[in-house]
């Protein structure tokens, strides 16, 4: 059975400490951090440049991933490698080259994913899953943070996992989009087990460290009764 992980999106955090923010993630025990790149194209918000990354990466020890929702990713996923982002995530919709793409994060020294838009489906992914460590099933449209939960991708996390099952690859699951304590065993129990969480973290009035501990105790007890009634 996969270890579940908890994972923050930074997009809630305060931009002019992003360092010190970095800092108190790690302290409240997240197992990495998530960078939401977005260009302003393949989606309608504007963040972080890789230089941002580097900025903050000698601050923390916690590994980084970058969530590319940019157009033509080919063009710049490796500054997002060498910014030092172990994993680098790229839309199946952003590339006419899905598979080249993916190959190239690799081939710059990086471990390749691949993230589905809510309206994508989940054979988009079936030809690349011995490219990628992990599939991130989006939850929301992407763009930005605080928005609703879509149930209704769970029957798609599900159907993924069964898919990499019969692959035969070791690949992690990613749910990314309204993750909360009322959301999260849903997306869990479906089989997912890397949760991305921004608002939800921000907003736990026993603040951070509480908020990881609480998501991460129903994500494992939610992912490992699923693993349980799997076997
Ligand atoms: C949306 C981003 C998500 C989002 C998560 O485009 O990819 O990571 O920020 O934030 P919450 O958890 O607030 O939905």
């Amino acid at each position: 059975m996969a270890t579940v992980e908890i994972v923050p999106s930074v997009l809630p955090a305060d931009f002019s400490r992003l360092g010190e923010e970095a800092v108190a993630l790690e302290e409240a025990g997240v197992d990495r951090i998530q960078w939401d790149v977005m260009d302003g194209r393949f989606v309608p918000n504007l963040t972080f440049g890789p230089d941002v990354i580097a900025a903050v990466r000698p601050h923390v020890s916690v590994p980084f991933e970058a969530h590319l929702m940019v157009e033509h990713p080919e063009e710049l996923l490796h500054r997002y490698v060498e910014a030092g982002c172990e994993l680098v995530i790229l839309h199946a919709e952003s590339t006419i080259h899905l598979h080249r793409a993916l190959t190239m994060v690799a081939d710059c020294g990086g471990k390749a994913a691949v993230a589905l838009n809510p309206s994508t489906p989940a054979e988009a992914v079936r030809d690349v899953l011995d490219l990628v460590d992990m599939v991130l099933v989006m939850t929301v449209n992407p763009g930005f943070g605080g928005q609703a939960y879509i149930a209704s991708m769970e029957p798609k996390v599900a159907q993924v996992a069964e898919m990499i099952a019969a692959s035969g690859h070791a690949v992690d699951i990613e749910v990314d989009g309204g993750i909360s304590p009322k959301t999260i065993a849903g997306a869990a129990g479906a089989g997912a087990n890397i949760l991305v969480a921004g608002s939800a973290l921000y907003k736990d009035p026993e603040g951070l460290k509480h908020a990881v501990a609480d998501l991460r105790e129903r994500a494992e007890a939610a992912y490992s009764q699923r693993a349980g009634s799997a076997a």
